[in-house]
C-alpha cells in the first residue's frame, strides 16, 4: 500500500505521543481539556431533550449551520468587537475544522506559512497535510516577535500567518495591543492572510480584554476562529469561522464537500441553551474556577522551582509555560524523570515544525482536579530538582 505523502506528514505530527500507555497513578498536566465538573450538564440535558422534540433536528440542514445559532453567535461576537452578522459566521466542527478549512482553501504545497514558535500542535497536524513551507517566528511574553516576522515577510512570499493572540496555546501569552495593530499593518503591507485562532479569548482571569485582530481588519484579510470547546463543552464539536464573504464561501464549499454540515441536533440544542440560560454567568463561573486553579498551580510550582527554570505568569487561558535551562531536552526529561514520577507535561519538541525547540513544556491547570494540582506540582518540581542535581554532579 502506498499512502499519499500527507499521511506521513500528519502521522509524524507528534499527536500520538500525547496518548501513551495508561498510568493509574498519573497526574497529567498534559491534555488541554476543560474541567469536566464545569460542564453545565443539567442545562444542556434540558436543551437537548427539547431539541429532539423538533423533527427538523434530525434532518439535513444548512451547510453553513443553523441560522438561529449563527445569529446568536454573531450577536455575541459583536459585543467582543467583531462586527459580524449571521451571514458572516460559518459554523464548523470545532476550531480544528476551521484551521483545516483555512489551510485547505489557501495553501498549495510549498506556500509560505508563518507560525508562532512554539504553536498549537493540532494546527501543525492540520497544516502538515497541505505541505506548506513553514517559517517560525519566536514567541515573546507580549506575542510573536514582529521584528523577526518582518524579516521573513521582506525576504519570502508568505500566504498566511497563523496566530493565537489570546492566551496562546502553548505559552499562555497575550499579544499586546501595539503588536495587534502592527501585525495588521504588516499583513496589509505584504498582502498576507491572518488566521486568528481564539478559543481561549473569553477566559481572562485578570485585567482587561484586548480587541481581537479581526476588530482591526479593514481589508478582509483576517479569518477569525472561535469555539465552544473550552467555554461550553468540546464534545459539541462546535466552532465558527468569521471571514470576508469570498473566503467564507470557499470554506463553506470545501466543508460541504468534506463532511456536508455539522449536526443540526447540536445546533438546535446549543441555540436553546443560549436562549434559556445566562451564558455570561456561566463564563464568570469558569473564570472563577480556572483563575483559582491557575493561582494554585502557579504558586505551587514557582515556590519549588529549581534555579534556571522559568514559569510564565498568564492572565487567562488553560496553560502555563515552563522554560528549562538551555540544553535541557524536555522530551528526554519527561521520559526519564517525569513519567517515573507519575506526572506529565507536553514537551516543546513537537510544538514547532522544525522540532528545534527542546527546553520548553506546556502545563495545563484547567484539566486536573483541584486536589491533584499541589501533589502533581510537587512531583514535577522534585523531578526537575533531581535532574538539576544529577546534571550538576556530571558537570
Ligand atoms: C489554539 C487551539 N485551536 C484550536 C483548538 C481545537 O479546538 P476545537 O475543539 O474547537 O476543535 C484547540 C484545542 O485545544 C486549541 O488549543
Amino acid at each position: 500500500m502506498k499512502f499519499a505523502s500527507r499521511v506521513a506528514t500528519t502521522m509524524q505530527s507528534g499527536l500520538d505521543e500525547l496518548f501513551t500507555a495508561p498510568d493509574p497513578e498519573l497526574i497529567s498536566f498534559a491534555g488541554g481539556y476543560p474541567d469536566a465538573t464545569m460542564f453545565p450538564q443539567a442545562a444542556l440535558q434540558g436543551a437537548f431533550a427539547q431539541a429532539t422534540e423538533e423533527s427538523a433536528a434530525f434532518q439535513y440542514g444548512d451547510s453553513w449551520g443553523l441560522p438561529r445559532l449563527r445569529r446568536h453567535i454573531a450577536q455575541w461576537l459583536q459585543k467582543d468587537g467583531i462586527p459580524a452578522t449571521a451571514q458572516d459566521v460559518l459554523l464548523t466542527q470545532g476550531a480544528q475544522q476551521g484551521i483545516d478549512l483555512a489551510a485547505k482553501m489557501l495553501l498549495n504545497p510549498g506556500d509560505g506559512l508563518v507560525v508562532e514558535a512554539p504553536t498549537y500542535l493540532g494546527a501543525l497536524a492540520a497544516f502538515n497535510a497541505y505541505e506548506p513551507q513553514y517559517y517560525e517566528v519566536p514567541m515573546a511574553a507580549d506575542g510573536m516577535d514582529l521584528g523577526a516576522l518582518q524579516k521573513i515577510l521582506m525576504t519570502h512570499k508568505i500566504k498566511m500567518i497563523y496566530t493565537v493572540p489570546d492566551f496562546q496555546n502553548p505559552t499562555g501569552a497575550v499579544m499586546s495591543l501595539a503588536k495587534r495593530k502592527a501585525l495588521i499593518a504588516l499583513a496589509n503591507q505584504y498582502d498576507v492572510i491572518i488566521l486568528e485562532d481564539g478559543p481561549y479569548r473569553w477566559l481572562r482571569y485578570q485585567g482587561e480584554s484586548l480587541p481581537p485582530l479581526k476588530h482591526f481588519d479593514t481589508q478582509g484579510r483576517v479569518i477569525f476562529l472561535g469555539s465552544m470547546s473550552k467555554i461550553l463543552a468540546p464534545s459539541l464539536r462546535l466552532g465558527w469561522m468569521v471571514a470576508a464573504p469570498k473566503l467564507l464561501e470557499a470554506a463553506a464549499a470545501l466543508r460541504g464537500a468534506s463532511d456536508v454540515e455539522s449536526s443540526q441536533l447540536v445546533h438546535r440544542a446549543v441555540a436553546l441553551y443560549l436562549e434559556q440560560n445566562d451564558f455570561d454567568a456561566h463564563l464568570d463561573q469558569l473564570r472563577q474556577c480556572y483563575g483559582a486553579k491557575l493561582k494554585l498551580m502557579h504558586h505551587a510550582i514557582s515556590a519549588q522551582l529549581p534555579a534556571g527554570y522559568q514559569l510564565s505568569q498568564p492572565a487567562g487561558g488553560f496553560f502555563l509555560w515552563l522554560t528549562a535551562p538551555a540544553g535541557v531536552d524536555m522530551t528526554a526529561l519527561q521520559a526519564q524523570r517525569l513519567a517515573p514520577a507519575h506526572v506529565s507535561v507536553v514537551p516543546s519538541k513537537n510544538l514547532t515544525p522544525s522540532h528545534q525547540l527542546l527546553n520548553g513544556a506546556r502545563l495545563t491547570f484547567a484539566a486536573p482536579p483541584t486536589a491533584k494540582i499541589e501533589p502533581g506540582s510537587a512531583r514535577l518540581t522534585a523531578a526537575l530538582a533531581a535532574t538539576a542535581t544529577a546534571q550538576a554532579h556530571r558537570a
